[in-house]
């Protein structure tokens, strides 16, 4: 039998936290803030801690919004930050306004504009607590930019500072992000924006609105609970939302991994029999019904983890 969506199955968590002004520690004390900002990791910045999450129907994570997701994918020891970046050309990044959907804890979002001199990130993602971070984490890789020019006039440019080591010592430096000054404004961090949305089900803000969009490791996640008409609909409204020429970079999961999800959201579901649009039928429907003009399978990432290792094909609009 099928289970009737209710508003909180798109909510899954109803905590507001936006873009920091402020983060109030509550506390001096170095133990303190690391478990409100997250814990110190050996000699790298561990992301902020788990929210507190109130307990869901099926089981956690039935949108695959996963805690500490990005831990999970990284290589153990390897220092680079995800596997998935470095294949990606800066044709895609350079002077782009892109859209991260799906954007988790930000991670991917935040490497991206850190690397590349983008117009805007946009992430958004369907789990509040994970905005939540997304927003905390953006704040602390402010934190471990070094300022270009010290200003001796501009003081929050060195308060603002604090060296990985700080970190690693003390854990997530409570900063906040300075006010956005005219001229800064178009520059990182203030070129980042993260924002709780269920990205299948809200309606197109704007036609054209960005020169690349991210859809990885959601196709998943979106099918299971809008089915396959659902996933045509996000897949058309990713066209929709892309400028002429603009690329739509998507990460496809194995469709083996379904079954086993699926239980967890509704257990009567069967996906074999429910879901008929495929992977494999993807790139017939994004180029042949849509109108993507090209794309290009760019394979697996070189060191991507196992468990981890899917395809990135993009389609040019
Ligand atoms: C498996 S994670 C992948 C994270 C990230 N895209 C990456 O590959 O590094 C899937 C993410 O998609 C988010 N998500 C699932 N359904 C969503 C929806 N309808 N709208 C927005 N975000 C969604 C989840 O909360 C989760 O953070």
């Amino acid at each position: 039998m099928k289970r009737a969506h209710t508003e909180n199955d798109k909510q899954p968590n109803k905590r507001t936290f936006r873009r920091p002004v402020a983060i109030d520690v509550g506390s001096s004390s170095t133990e303190e803030k690391q478990r409100y900002l997250g814990a110190k990791t050996k000699g790298s910045v561990e992301f902020a801690e788990k929210q507190p999450t109130a307990k869901k129907p099926f089981g956690k994570y039935e949108y695959g919004n996963y805690q500490g997701y990005y831990t999970s994918r990284r290589k153990q020891g390897n220092a680079s930050i995800d596997a998935r970046i470095d294949l990606l050309d800066s044709e895609l990044f350079e002077n782009k306004r892109i859209l991260d959907i799906g954007c988790n804890s930000g991670n991917i979002s935040i490497a991206i504009a850190k690397k590349h001199k983008v117009v805007s990130v946009h992430g958004v993602d369907i789990d509040d607590s994970l905005v939540s971070k997304a927003n905390i984490n953006l704040c602390v890789a402010y934190s471990l930019d070094h300022p270009e020019k010290p200003s001796p006039i501009d003081l929050s440019l060195r308060f603002n500072y604090f060296p990985q080591s700080m970190t690693n010592m003390f854990g997530m430096m409570p900063i906040s992000l300075p006010p956005i000054k005219h001229e800064e404004s178009q520059n990182f961090p203030f070129n980042v924006h993260f924002e709780t949305k269920d990205w299948a089900q809200s309606p197109i803000e704007k036609y054209n609105q960005y020169d690349t969009i991210l859809a990885l490791s959601i196709t998943k996640w979106i099918q299971l609970h809008n089915g396959d008409k659902g996933l045509k609909s996000f897949f058309k409204k990713a066209y929709d939302s892309l400028a002429p020429g603009g690329t739509f970079v998507l990460e496809p999961q194995d469709f083996d991994t379904y079954q086993r999800r699926a239980k967890k959201i509704d257990p009567s579901k069967d996906v074999e029999q429910e879901l008929r649009f495929r992977p494999e039928d993807y790139t017939d429907f994004l180029i042949n019904k849509l109108g993507f003009k090209e794309y290009r399978d760019l394979g697996v990432p070189k060191g991507e983890i196992k468990g981890f290792e899917r395809p990135i094909i993009l389609y040019i609009k």
